[in-house]
Protein backbone atom coordinates (compact mmCIF):
# COMPACT_ATOMS: atom_id res chain seq x y z
CA UNK A 1 0.00 0.00 0.00
CA UNK A 2 1.38 3.60 -0.79
CA UNK A 3 2.96 5.62 1.90
CA UNK A 4 0.76 8.59 3.27
CA UNK A 5 1.12 11.24 0.53
CA UNK A 6 0.39 14.65 2.67
CA UNK A 7 1.19 18.09 0.70
CA UNK A 8 4.49 17.80 -0.49
CA UNK A 9 5.42 20.95 1.49
CA UNK A 10 3.47 21.56 5.02
CA UNK A 11 4.84 25.47 5.98
CA UNK A 12 3.07 27.24 8.69
CA UNK A 13 3.75 30.65 10.26
CA UNK A 14 2.89 31.09 13.39
CA UNK A 15 1.77 34.59 14.28
CA UNK A 16 1.13 35.44 18.18
CA UNK A 17 0.27 38.41 18.93
CA UNK A 18 -0.45 40.20 22.70
CA UNK A 19 -2.38 38.57 24.70
CA UNK A 20 -2.92 35.82 27.57
CA UNK A 21 -4.17 33.07 25.28
CA UNK A 22 -0.32 33.12 23.92
CA UNK A 23 0.80 31.18 26.77
CA UNK A 24 -1.28 28.20 25.26
CA UNK A 25 0.41 28.55 21.69
CA UNK A 26 3.90 27.31 23.09
CA UNK A 27 1.63 23.62 23.60
CA UNK A 28 0.08 24.24 19.78
CA UNK A 29 3.88 24.84 18.36
CA UNK A 30 4.85 21.26 20.21
CA UNK A 31 1.51 19.35 18.55
CA UNK A 32 2.37 21.41 15.64
CA UNK A 33 5.72 20.15 15.20
CA UNK A 34 4.91 16.43 16.03
CA UNK A 35 2.32 16.29 13.36
CA UNK A 36 5.12 16.97 10.66
CA UNK A 37 4.13 20.63 10.02
CA UNK A 38 7.49 22.76 9.70
CA UNK A 39 6.68 25.90 11.84
CA UNK A 40 8.16 29.69 11.87
CA UNK A 41 7.31 31.32 14.30
CA UNK A 42 6.87 35.33 14.38
CA UNK A 43 5.75 37.34 17.18
CA UNK A 44 4.53 40.61 17.86
CA UNK A 45 6.06 42.92 20.54
CA UNK A 46 3.35 42.63 23.03
CA UNK A 47 3.24 38.87 22.63
CA UNK A 48 7.04 38.72 23.92
CA UNK A 49 5.48 40.52 27.36
CA UNK A 50 2.87 36.97 27.71
CA UNK A 51 5.73 34.43 26.18
CA UNK A 52 9.73 34.12 25.84
CA UNK A 53 10.73 33.53 22.06
CA UNK A 54 13.34 31.07 23.50
CA UNK A 55 10.36 28.46 24.30
CA UNK A 56 9.07 28.75 20.47
CA UNK A 57 12.30 28.40 19.22
CA UNK A 58 13.34 25.35 21.16
CA UNK A 59 9.53 23.95 20.22
CA UNK A 60 10.63 24.58 16.51
CA UNK A 61 13.81 24.69 16.35
CA UNK A 62 14.04 27.45 14.48
CA UNK A 63 14.67 31.58 15.06
CA UNK A 64 11.61 33.32 16.07
CA UNK A 65 11.12 36.78 14.41
CA UNK A 66 10.07 39.71 15.80
CA UNK A 67 11.54 43.01 13.94
CA UNK A 68 10.33 44.41 10.77
CA UNK A 69 14.34 45.92 10.67
CA UNK A 70 15.95 42.38 10.83
CA UNK A 71 19.90 42.62 10.36
CA UNK A 72 20.13 38.51 9.75
CA UNK A 73 17.58 38.93 7.20
CA UNK A 74 20.07 39.22 3.91
CA UNK A 75 17.97 41.62 1.95
CA UNK A 76 16.17 43.72 5.04
CA UNK A 77 12.81 41.99 3.95
CA UNK A 78 11.73 39.15 6.57
CA UNK A 79 7.97 40.63 5.58
CA UNK A 80 8.48 39.44 2.06
CA UNK A 81 10.73 36.30 2.36
CA UNK A 82 8.53 35.05 5.68
CA UNK A 83 5.20 34.86 3.80
CA UNK A 84 6.55 33.29 0.55
CA UNK A 85 8.31 30.67 2.60
CA UNK A 86 5.32 29.33 3.87
CA UNK A 87 2.00 27.51 2.84
CA UNK A 88 -0.34 29.12 5.06
CA UNK A 89 -0.21 31.92 8.42
CA UNK A 90 -2.14 30.98 11.39
CA UNK A 91 -2.24 33.92 13.50
CA UNK A 92 -2.88 32.88 17.63
CA UNK A 93 -4.06 34.27 19.71
CA UNK A 94 -5.56 37.46 17.31
CA UNK A 95 -5.97 40.82 19.58
CA UNK A 96 -8.59 43.02 18.82
CA UNK A 97 -5.72 45.90 17.93
CA UNK A 98 -4.33 43.22 15.47
CA UNK A 99 -7.70 41.82 13.84
CA UNK A 100 -8.22 46.04 13.46
CA UNK A 101 -5.03 46.08 11.93
CA UNK A 102 -5.43 43.63 9.28
CA UNK A 103 -8.91 44.84 8.30
CA UNK A 104 -7.52 48.00 7.39
CA UNK A 105 -4.63 46.88 6.07
CA UNK A 106 -2.05 48.58 8.39
CA UNK A 107 1.32 47.58 8.21
CA UNK A 108 3.17 49.02 10.93
CA UNK A 109 5.37 45.56 12.20
CA UNK A 110 6.90 42.56 10.77
CA UNK A 111 3.64 40.19 11.68
CA UNK A 112 0.62 42.60 10.18
CA UNK A 113 3.47 43.58 7.13
CA UNK A 114 3.44 39.68 6.01
CA UNK A 115 0.08 39.41 6.56
CA UNK A 116 -0.52 42.30 4.05
CA UNK A 117 2.10 40.86 1.73
CA UNK A 118 1.01 37.29 1.64
CA UNK A 119 0.15 35.10 -1.09
CA UNK A 120 -0.90 32.51 0.81
CA UNK A 121 -4.23 31.67 3.02
CA UNK A 122 -4.55 33.56 6.45
CA UNK A 123 -6.08 32.29 9.39
CA UNK A 124 -6.89 33.92 12.51
CA UNK A 125 -7.70 32.65 16.33
CA UNK A 126 -9.19 35.91 17.85
CA UNK A 127 -8.79 36.28 21.80
CA UNK A 128 -9.67 38.91 24.02
CA UNK A 129 -12.20 40.62 26.57
CA UNK A 130 -15.97 39.74 25.85
CA UNK A 131 -16.58 43.70 25.52
CA UNK A 132 -13.95 43.97 23.05
CA UNK A 133 -15.51 41.12 21.13
CA UNK A 134 -18.99 42.70 21.12
CA UNK A 135 -17.70 46.38 20.57
CA UNK A 136 -19.34 47.03 17.10
CA UNK A 137 -15.60 48.24 15.96
CA UNK A 138 -13.88 44.60 16.63
CA UNK A 139 -17.41 43.41 14.84
CA UNK A 140 -17.42 45.48 11.94
CA UNK A 141 -13.18 44.29 11.54
CA UNK A 142 -14.55 41.08 11.55
CA UNK A 143 -16.91 41.27 9.19
CA UNK A 144 -14.42 42.82 6.65
CA UNK A 145 -12.09 39.95 7.42
CA UNK A 146 -14.75 37.75 6.53
CA UNK A 147 -15.28 39.39 3.52
CA UNK A 148 -11.63 39.13 2.61
CA UNK A 149 -11.32 35.58 2.61
CA UNK A 150 -9.28 35.34 5.85
CA UNK A 151 -10.91 32.31 8.06
CA UNK A 152 -11.83 33.07 11.57
CA UNK A 153 -11.48 30.32 13.99
CA UNK A 154 -13.16 30.45 17.09
CA UNK A 155 -13.61 32.10 19.40
CA UNK A 156 -15.38 29.70 22.10
CA UNK A 157 -17.54 30.61 24.81
CA UNK A 158 -16.41 30.46 28.82
CA UNK A 159 -14.40 32.15 31.88
CA UNK A 160 -12.11 34.65 30.84
CA UNK A 161 -8.75 35.59 32.34
CA UNK A 162 -9.93 38.30 33.51
CA UNK A 163 -12.83 37.09 35.37
CA UNK A 164 -15.78 37.56 33.24
CA UNK A 165 -17.38 35.02 31.49
CA UNK A 166 -18.34 35.21 27.34
CA UNK A 167 -17.71 34.77 24.16
CA UNK A 168 -13.89 35.55 23.27
CA UNK A 169 -11.79 32.61 24.60
CA UNK A 170 -9.14 31.42 21.82
CA UNK A 171 -10.22 27.39 20.65
CA UNK A 172 -8.04 25.02 22.52
CA UNK A 173 -4.64 24.19 21.26
CA UNK A 174 -5.76 21.01 20.10
CA UNK A 175 -8.94 22.13 18.11
CA UNK A 176 -6.39 24.83 16.39
CA UNK A 177 -4.31 21.99 15.35
CA UNK A 178 -6.63 20.19 14.31
CA UNK A 179 -7.44 22.92 11.79
CA UNK A 180 -4.21 23.11 10.63
CA UNK A 181 -3.99 19.53 10.15
CA UNK A 182 -6.73 19.31 7.91
CA UNK A 183 -5.62 22.41 5.99
CA UNK A 184 -2.29 20.15 4.89
CA UNK A 185 -4.52 17.14 3.99
CA UNK A 186 -4.18 16.63 0.13
CA UNK A 187 -6.72 17.31 -2.02
CA UNK A 188 -6.93 13.96 -3.44
CA UNK A 189 -10.66 13.56 -4.54
CA UNK A 190 -10.83 17.83 -5.98
CA UNK A 191 -13.92 17.88 -7.99
CA UNK A 192 -14.98 14.72 -7.24
CA UNK A 193 -18.75 13.46 -6.02
CA UNK A 194 -18.66 11.06 -2.92
CA UNK A 195 -21.90 9.59 -1.72
CA UNK A 196 -21.81 8.07 1.90
CA UNK A 197 -24.01 6.20 3.99
CA UNK A 198 -23.60 5.83 7.42
CA UNK A 199 -24.97 5.06 10.83
CA UNK A 200 -26.94 2.23 11.47
CA UNK A 201 -31.14 1.78 10.48
CA UNK A 202 -34.14 1.88 12.49
CA UNK A 203 -36.57 -0.56 11.61
CA UNK A 204 -40.26 -0.15 13.29
CA UNK A 205 -42.14 -2.88 14.93
CA UNK A 206 -44.74 -0.60 16.13
CA UNK A 207 -45.46 3.02 17.12
CA UNK A 208 -42.96 3.11 19.66
CA UNK A 209 -40.31 0.14 19.33
CA UNK A 210 -37.77 -0.96 16.08
CA UNK A 211 -35.12 -3.04 15.66
CA UNK A 212 -31.58 -1.58 15.52
CA UNK A 213 -27.98 -2.06 16.11
CA UNK A 214 -25.14 -1.07 17.60
CA UNK A 215 -23.90 1.45 14.69
CA UNK A 216 -22.72 4.80 15.92
CA UNK A 217 -22.12 6.20 12.50
CA UNK A 218 -18.69 7.40 13.99
CA UNK A 219 -16.92 5.82 10.82
CA UNK A 220 -18.85 7.16 8.15
CA UNK A 221 -18.62 10.39 9.47
CA UNK A 222 -14.79 10.40 9.90
CA UNK A 223 -14.97 8.99 6.10
CA UNK A 224 -17.30 12.24 4.81
CA UNK A 225 -15.39 14.55 7.31
CA UNK A 226 -11.57 13.13 5.53
CA UNK A 227 -13.34 13.61 1.77
CA UNK A 228 -14.15 17.17 2.44
CA UNK A 229 -10.64 16.96 3.42
CA UNK A 230 -9.76 15.89 0.29
CA UNK A 231 -11.64 18.12 -1.65
CA UNK A 232 -14.89 15.97 -2.21
CA UNK A 233 -18.05 17.17 -3.04
CA UNK A 234 -19.92 14.89 -0.28
CA UNK A 235 -23.17 13.68 0.07
CA UNK A 236 -24.34 11.84 3.25
CA UNK A 237 -27.27 9.69 4.28
CA UNK A 238 -27.30 8.94 7.83
CA UNK A 239 -29.60 6.81 10.08
CA UNK A 240 -30.31 8.02 13.52
CA UNK A 241 -26.78 8.77 15.31
CA UNK A 242 -26.07 10.81 17.90
CA UNK A 243 -23.07 13.12 16.63
CA UNK A 244 -22.42 16.06 14.83
CA UNK A 245 -23.18 16.57 11.19
CA UNK A 246 -19.75 17.16 8.99
CA UNK A 247 -20.21 20.03 6.51
CA UNK A 248 -21.51 18.30 3.76
CA UNK A 249 -22.72 19.72 0.68
CA UNK A 250 -25.97 17.48 1.29
CA UNK A 251 -27.01 15.75 4.08
CA UNK A 252 -30.27 13.50 4.08
CA UNK A 253 -31.33 12.44 7.73
CA UNK A 254 -33.29 8.77 7.10
CA UNK A 255 -34.72 6.36 8.83
CA UNK A 256 -35.02 2.73 7.78
CA UNK A 257 -33.26 0.28 5.21
CA UNK A 258 -35.72 1.71 2.60
CA UNK A 259 -35.50 5.19 3.18
CA UNK A 260 -32.08 4.68 2.43
CA UNK A 261 -32.27 2.94 -0.33
CA UNK A 262 -34.69 5.51 -1.97
CA UNK A 263 -32.50 7.98 -0.63
CA UNK A 264 -29.38 6.48 -2.47
CA UNK A 265 -31.72 5.98 -5.62
CA UNK A 266 -32.07 9.44 -5.80
CA UNK A 267 -28.24 10.72 -5.13
CA UNK A 268 -26.35 8.04 -6.80
CA UNK A 269 -26.15 8.45 -10.68
CA UNK A 270 -24.79 11.80 -9.66
CA UNK A 271 -22.25 10.71 -7.98
CA UNK A 272 -17.97 9.47 -8.95
CA UNK A 273 -17.58 7.57 -5.91
CA UNK A 274 -20.10 5.38 -3.58
CA UNK A 275 -18.79 4.52 0.24
CA UNK A 276 -21.35 2.14 1.56
CA UNK A 277 -20.69 2.47 5.68
CA UNK A 278 -24.04 2.18 7.13
CA UNK A 279 -24.79 -1.08 9.55
CA UNK A 280 -28.15 -1.59 7.06
CA UNK A 281 -30.38 -3.92 9.04
CA UNK A 282 -30.72 -7.46 7.22
CA UNK A 283 -34.25 -7.47 7.94
CA UNK A 284 -37.05 -5.89 9.30
CA UNK A 285 -40.21 -6.29 10.43
CA UNK A 286 -43.22 -7.84 8.00
CA UNK A 287 -45.83 -5.22 9.22
CA UNK A 288 -45.05 -2.44 10.85
CA UNK A 289 -48.22 -1.48 13.36
CA UNK A 290 -48.94 2.01 13.46
CA UNK A 291 -50.26 2.01 17.35
CA UNK A 292 -48.28 0.37 19.96
CA UNK A 293 -49.09 -2.92 20.62
CA UNK A 294 -50.52 -4.12 23.47
CA UNK A 295 -48.64 -6.10 26.44
CA UNK A 296 -50.00 -9.99 26.86
CA UNK A 297 -48.84 -12.86 28.61
CA UNK A 298 -48.68 -14.75 25.41
CA UNK A 299 -45.05 -15.22 23.68
CA UNK A 300 -44.95 -12.80 20.66
CA UNK A 301 -43.27 -14.13 17.34
CA UNK A 302 -41.95 -11.81 14.92
CA UNK A 303 -42.61 -12.03 11.57
CA UNK A 304 -39.02 -10.09 9.73
CA UNK A 305 -39.11 -9.76 5.66
CA UNK A 306 -35.58 -9.24 4.29
CA UNK A 307 -34.56 -5.92 3.48
CA UNK A 308 -33.19 -4.74 0.06
CA UNK A 309 -29.23 -4.79 -0.15
CA UNK A 310 -28.33 -0.80 -1.24
CA UNK A 311 -25.30 -1.38 -1.79
CA UNK A 312 -25.67 -4.55 -4.35
CA UNK A 313 -28.23 -2.71 -6.25
CA UNK A 314 -25.43 0.18 -7.08
CA UNK A 315 -23.48 -2.35 -7.64
CA UNK A 316 -25.69 -3.69 -10.80
CA UNK A 317 -26.67 -0.54 -11.80
CA UNK A 318 -25.72 -0.11 -15.60
CA UNK A 319 -23.18 2.70 -15.05
CA UNK A 320 -22.56 2.25 -11.22
CA UNK A 321 -19.93 4.83 -9.35
CA UNK A 322 -16.65 3.68 -8.01
CA UNK A 323 -17.91 1.07 -4.98
CA UNK A 324 -16.25 0.88 -1.63
CA UNK A 325 -18.33 -1.72 0.51
CA UNK A 326 -17.65 -2.37 4.72
CA UNK A 327 -17.87 -5.38 6.74
CA UNK A 328 -18.49 -5.57 10.29
CA UNK A 329 -17.11 -9.28 11.24
CA UNK A 330 -17.44 -11.22 14.44
CA UNK A 331 -15.20 -14.21 13.47
CA UNK A 332 -13.14 -15.70 10.15
CA UNK A 333 -13.11 -11.74 9.16
CA UNK A 334 -10.35 -13.28 5.98
CA UNK A 335 -12.42 -15.56 4.63
CA UNK A 336 -15.91 -13.78 5.29
CA UNK A 337 -14.48 -10.32 3.60
CA UNK A 338 -13.34 -12.28 0.43
CA UNK A 339 -16.21 -14.00 0.18
CA UNK A 340 -18.23 -10.93 0.62
CA UNK A 341 -16.12 -8.89 -1.59
CA UNK A 342 -16.38 -11.34 -4.81
CA UNK A 343 -20.04 -12.00 -4.13
CA UNK A 344 -20.77 -7.98 -4.45
CA UNK A 345 -18.75 -7.53 -6.71
CA UNK A 346 -16.21 -5.01 -4.92
CA UNK A 347 -13.32 -3.46 -6.06
CA UNK A 348 -13.10 -2.24 -2.52
CA UNK A 349 -14.17 -3.78 0.92
CA UNK A 350 -13.05 -2.62 4.03
CA UNK A 351 -13.13 -5.01 6.95
CA UNK A 352 -13.30 -4.66 10.97
CA UNK A 353 -14.25 -6.38 13.92
CA UNK A 354 -17.18 -5.62 15.08
CA UNK A 355 -16.48 -6.20 19.11
CA UNK A 356 -13.38 -3.28 19.00
CA UNK A 357 -14.91 -1.10 15.82
CA UNK A 358 -18.74 -0.07 16.98
CA UNK A 359 -19.56 2.68 19.08
CA UNK A 360 -15.99 3.45 19.76
CA UNK A 361 -13.30 5.96 18.80
CA UNK A 362 -10.90 4.04 17.40
CA UNK A 363 -10.47 0.66 15.08
CA UNK A 364 -8.39 -1.53 13.22
CA UNK A 365 -8.79 -2.11 9.60
CA UNK A 366 -8.49 -4.22 7.05
CA UNK A 367 -8.53 -3.38 3.25
CA UNK A 368 -9.11 -5.99 0.86
CA UNK A 369 -9.01 -5.45 -2.90
CA UNK A 370 -7.41 -7.08 -5.87
CA UNK A 371 -3.68 -6.48 -4.44
CA UNK A 372 -4.43 -8.61 -1.52
CA UNK A 373 -4.76 -7.58 2.29
CA UNK A 374 -3.62 -4.56 3.76
CA UNK A 375 -4.00 -3.77 7.71
CA UNK A 376 -4.17 -0.22 8.79
CA UNK A 377 -2.87 -0.93 12.80
CA UNK A 378 -5.42 0.02 15.60
CA UNK A 379 -5.94 4.15 15.30
CA UNK A 380 -8.82 6.90 16.00
CA UNK A 381 -11.59 7.17 12.95
CA UNK A 382 -10.39 9.79 11.32
CA UNK A 383 -7.14 8.78 11.07
CA UNK A 384 -8.18 5.59 9.53
CA UNK A 385 -10.79 7.70 7.45
CA UNK A 386 -7.70 9.76 5.86
CA UNK A 387 -5.66 7.19 5.28
CA UNK A 388 -8.52 4.78 3.28
CA UNK A 389 -9.49 8.38 1.45
CA UNK A 390 -6.09 7.93 0.07
CA UNK A 391 -6.42 4.66 -0.93
CA UNK A 392 -9.72 4.91 -2.69
CA UNK A 393 -8.13 7.71 -4.46
CA UNK A 394 -5.12 5.71 -5.61
CA UNK A 395 -7.48 2.94 -6.65
CA UNK A 396 -10.30 5.21 -8.23
CA UNK A 397 -7.46 6.65 -10.54
CA UNK A 398 -6.42 3.50 -11.51
CA UNK A 399 -9.76 2.48 -11.94
CA UNK A 400 -10.36 5.36 -14.68
CA UNK A 401 -6.74 5.38 -16.17
O1 LIG B 1 -23.66 -8.35 3.50
P1 LIG B 1 -23.21 -7.42 4.53
O2 LIG B 1 -24.36 -6.77 5.24
O3 LIG B 1 -22.26 -7.89 5.54
O4 LIG B 1 -22.43 -6.32 3.68
C1 LIG B 1 -21.99 -5.16 4.25
C2 LIG B 1 -21.95 -4.05 3.23
O5 LIG B 1 -23.18 -4.00 2.51
C3 LIG B 1 -21.82 -2.71 3.88
O6 LIG B 1 -21.07 -1.88 3.01
C4 LIG B 1 -23.25 -2.23 4.02
O7 LIG B 1 -23.34 -0.82 4.04
C5 LIG B 1 -23.91 -2.83 2.79
N1 LIG B 1 -25.31 -3.24 2.97
C6 LIG B 1 -26.31 -2.61 2.26
N2 LIG B 1 -27.61 -3.01 2.37
C7 LIG B 1 -27.94 -4.02 3.18
C8 LIG B 1 -26.95 -4.68 3.92
C9 LIG B 1 -25.65 -4.26 3.80
O8 LIG B 1 -26.00 -1.67 1.51
N3 LIG B 1 -29.21 -4.38 3.28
Amino acid sequence: MAAINFRNSRRLLLGITGGIAAYKVAELARLLVQGGIEVQTVMTESARHFLGPTTLQALTSKPVYTQLWDDSVNNSMAHIDLSRAVDAILVAPASADFIAKIAHGLADDLLSTLCLARNCPLMIAPAMNQQMLGNPATQRNLTTLKKDNITILGPAYGIQACGETGMGRMLEPHELFEVVQNFFQPRLLQGKRVLITAGPTFEAIDAVRGIINLSSGKMGFAIANAALEAGAEVTLISGPVCLTYPAVKKLIPITSANDMLAAVKNEVTLNDIFISVAAVADYRPAISHTQKIKKTDNNMVLDLVPNPDILQYVVNLPNPPFCVGFAAETEDIDKNAEIKRHKKNLPLLIANFAQEAMGSDDSTLMLFDDNGKHTLAKAPKIDQARRLIEHIATLYKKHHS
